[in-house]
């Protein structure tokens, strides 16, 4: 399906698509909000048929992204809405399973040191800490190893607690809090050793962490390296409406990357946690 010749079999498909659409577009008042949908629904559903056609494996699930609210995606702002009733504490970052957090740290202390310190590997000058909430992984993993970090959550009042309370000294060594969503979250060329991404990749839907991704290898440093540490799914990508996050198989993820133009330098899954629970898995990449 990839090569030129079997594209040219959905043109028809694709012509009648225009077709009608073209006459809505003229029936359709254009100030209207149905107006406004459609087109929006078009142009998801124009992205997600091209990925088809390029047998990318990037699952678009435009019939809950695509709607918009106050001027922001409703995939956004029902996330936005969730985590302003989610306590600034490290109960509210883990999700009730907080117990489970030193596990979780220690898993990740031990991924990272494979790819930091040392010949061929990052360096420790500076790390950014993605969807960092109040800082936890900061606090137990990334602080211990860089000189200076920087943090990014788009939730205010999670940056000023790590700040205030509970980064302790460590707060001396941020050089900057980003108060931003990922999505819209620009970064300086060549700045980090390390990009750390934990349980905030599926938060973004699959075009924008692709993009994030992009914006991100552009900010490494020689060797630095980016992970992304998340719940998996076993099958597929499944979405949960309530804190709008999508939870996608690792070869979904792994597509994503390898269309950011990354390389996937080691993939390991945490241990410890109870069989129960989604899978987590820890990516590097570069
Ligand atoms: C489950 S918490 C994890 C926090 C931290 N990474 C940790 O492991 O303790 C998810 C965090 O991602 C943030 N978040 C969710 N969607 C985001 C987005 N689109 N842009 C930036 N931050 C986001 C939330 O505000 C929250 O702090």
């Amino acid at each position: 399906m990839s090569d030129g010749a079997s594209i040219m079999e959905y043109s028809g498909t694709h012509q009648a698509f225009r077709n009608s659409w073209a006459s809505t577009d003229h029936e359709m008042c254009r100030h209207s909000m149905s107006f406004h949908l459609h087109t929006t629904l078009r142009k998801e559903f124009f992205a997600s048929y091209l990925h088809l056609l390029e047998q990318t494996r990037i699952v678009k699930l435009y019939a809950v992204t695509c709607e918009y609210i106050k001027g922001e995606k409703q995939f956004y702002y029902r996330a936005q809405k969730f985590y302003e009733d989610v306590p600034a504490s490290e109960e509210g970052m883990m999700g009730d399973f907080v117990e489970l957090s030193e596990v979780d740290l220690e898993g990740s202390r031990q991924f990272l040191k494979k790819f930091v310190g040392g010949p061929g590997k990052a360096g420790t000058k500076r790390a950014l800490d993605c969807g960092c909430g109040i800082g936890r992984v900061s606090k137990g993993v990334l602080f211990p190893i860089f000189e200076t970090m920087e943090m990014a959550d788009m939730m205010e009042e999670y940056l000023l607690h790590a700040h205030e309370e509970y980064l302790g000294d460590y707060a001396d060594r941020v050089e900057s809090y980003y108060c931003y969503n990922l999505k819209d979250l620009r970064l300086s060329l060549r700045r980090y050793d390390v990009v750390w991404i934990q349980w905030v990749a599926c938060h973004l839907t699959d075009k924008d962490l692709m993009d994030f991704l992009v914006r991100c290898k552009a900010s490494l440093r020689p060797n630095g390296v980016i992970v992304i540490k998340d719940n998996m799914a076993r099958q597929g990508c499944k979405l949960d409406p309530v804190d709008s996050s999508i939870i996608r198989h690792l070869d979904i993820m792994k597509g994503i990357i390898q269309k950011a133009g990354l390389e996937v330098l080691d993939v390991v899954k945490q241990e410890g946690f109870p069989e129960v629970m989604v899978p987590i898995w820890m990516i590097a990449m570069r």
